[in-house]
């Protein structure tokens, strides 16, 4: 009786660990949970690897203007570094500063106009342009600088004042980008 039970009790024991062993392995596979619900959904806070990680407040304007592709992103956060480096000092979007608003610039003025204009406005005014004589005239003469952008960054500019909200702060770049 004595070796029987001391058999018993080993075969139980090796029986324990087996199963032990079996759920481990399982559990490592992810076939079976074994770990507290906590443990998995700390785990799925973790940033998937999907590039940067964006702060919450950069992200807020993401739904005010959805670019319709990569390209057009592209442009307008070229558009604003270009617009703040060069034209913010004399323009805003829908105020007058020393320079006209640029809302509906897009609309006034066809775009190759607008590309003379930003790389030379005194030539366009010595061309006899009606508009530009006219605006020159309007604006106490005041001698708008010449700018060595191509026509790529004249556009990106302006594909970035079209994307302005009026009543809300200026879209953050960051958010156009992460996209
Ligand atoms: C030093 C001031 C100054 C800077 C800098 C400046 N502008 Fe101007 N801009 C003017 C003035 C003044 C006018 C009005 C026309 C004039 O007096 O020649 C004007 C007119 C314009 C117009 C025509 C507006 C209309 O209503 O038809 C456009 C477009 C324009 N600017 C774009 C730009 C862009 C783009 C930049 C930056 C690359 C820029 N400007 C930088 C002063 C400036």
């Amino acid at each position: 009786m004595r070796t029987n039970f001391a058999g018993l009790a080993l075969a139980v024991g090796m029986g324990l660990i087996i199963i032990l062993l079996g759920v481990g392995t399982l559990s490592m596979a992810g076939l079976v949970s074994i770990m507290p619900a906590e443990f998995y959904e700390a785990e799925e806070q973790q940033p998937a690897d999907e590039g940067p990680v964006i702060p919450r407040d950069r992200v807020s304007v993401a739904s005010t203007y959805i670019p319709a592709s990569t390209a057009e992103a592209a442009a307008i956060i070229s558009g604003d570094a270009l617009f703040k480096a060069n034209c913010a000092q004399c323009h805003a979007v829908y105020q007058q500063v020393v320079g006209p608003k640029l809302a509906d610039i897009d609309k006034r003025r066809p775009m190759p106009w607008i590309v003379s204009w930003v790389q030379n406005s005194a030539k366009v005014i010595a061309s006899g342009d009606e508009y530009g004589v006219k605006l020159y005239n309007e604006n106490g003469k005041q001698q708008m600088p010449s700018f060595g952008l191509s026509r790529k960054e004249i556009e990106d500019i302006i594909a970035w004042i079209k994307v302005q909200p009026e009543s809300a702060p200026a879209i953050h770049i960051e958010a156009v980008a992460a996209n």
